[in-house]
């Protein structure tokens, strides 16, 4: 069946159906200097941004409001022509659904991903907390989704293996590959990576203060104090009735910023779900050379 995240996202008025929008969004002009961050939801996604950001600001400050939660399948294109360059933009739209223009032009594109035992964690929990009491799928409805069918507008197994293709068939591609795992294992080494892909000047004083700054605890403090009145737009839209305007408020900061822990996965996923995960996995991404490394 069809996915029930995000709840009433195309009856809610308050962006475009990716699904639709793609066609808008493949057209979008691109600008050399943008930057794309690619990752499947849940990979992470944010958080790179937030770091990109930083970096090409020169400042370890957090992003004012909407910006990092602007991605391109979400908004019409004209939205993003007033952005300051270099423009940070978001989406977890396949390659060769972005902008093509992004493409011939060579643009930088950073790609995140993350064991996807944790992205079914996450996105379950998100799913859940955002549809707020309306959400009535149990975690184990939930996982033979994940494996079988369509989340919101993408499978994971498609969507790895068709970047993994991409990647190795456009070696001309700008793109840098990251984890999830080894950000939370070295941020610095991996900022500094992102920092060397972006060509930008950094000290090493500079990159541990963004790693301070995109640590997960002062992240979600940092997001919840520049983005409160936009999380309370999102409350509104999922409006839980047991929870008053101050709790609304943490609820949606708890749903974009839940543990932000490698291997959580195994407090959830039972012998008999993970022996199944495994099977699937192994037959879908049997001619794939990804490895993750799921015992973190
Ligand atoms: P969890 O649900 O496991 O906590 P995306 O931005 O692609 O939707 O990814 C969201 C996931 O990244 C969530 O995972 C979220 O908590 C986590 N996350 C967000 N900011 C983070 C940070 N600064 N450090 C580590 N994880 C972070």
């Amino acid at each position: 069946g069809d996915m029930h995240f995000p709840t009433n996202w195309s009856t809610g008025g308050i962006s475009p159906d990716p699904r639709v929008n793609v066609h808008r969004i493949k057209r979008m002009k691109a600008r050399e200097d943008d930057i794309l961050i690619c990752a499947f939801p849940k990979a992470g996604t944010h958080w790179t941004w937030e770091i990109t950001h930083m970096l090409l600001n020169e400042k370890a400050e957090y992003a004012k409001k909407g910006k990092e939660t602007a991605m391109l399948e979400f908004h019409i294109p004209d939205e993003f022509d007033d952005w300051p360059s270099p423009r940070v933009l978001n989406t977890h739209y396949e390659l060769h659904n972005i902008p093509r223009e992004m493409i011939d032009k060579k643009c930088k594109i950073i790609y995140i991903q993350r064991n996807p035992k944790d992205v079914a964690v996450s996105l379950y929990h998100f799913e859940k907390s955002f549809a707020g009491e309306d959400y009535v799928r149990s975690w184990d409805d939930f996982v033979h989704t994940f494996l079988h069918d369509v989340h919101t507008y993408n499978n994971y197994f498609t969507c790895a293996l068709s970047w993994e293709h991409a990647l190795k068939n456009n070696p001309d591609l700008n793109v840098l590959s990251l984890y999830y795992e080894d950000l939370k294992e070295d941020p610095i080494r991996e900022i500094t990576k992102i920092a060397r892909f972006l060509n930008v000047s950094y000290t090493e004083e500079f990159i541990a203060e963004i790693a301070e700054k995109c640590s997960f605890k002062a992240m979600k403090a940092g997001d919840k104090e520049v983005r409160r009145h936009e999380l309370q737009n999102w409350a509104n839209y999922f409006p839980d009735e047991n929870f008053t305007p101050e709790e609304s408020i943490d609820r949606m900061s708890n749903t974009f910023f839940r543990k932000g822990d490698v291997g959580d996965w195994k407090n959830w996923f039972t012998v008999v779900q993970d022996e199944m995960f495994d099977a699937v996995y192994e037959e879908k991404m049997k001619d794939s050379k990804l490895k993750f490394r799921f015992n973190l």
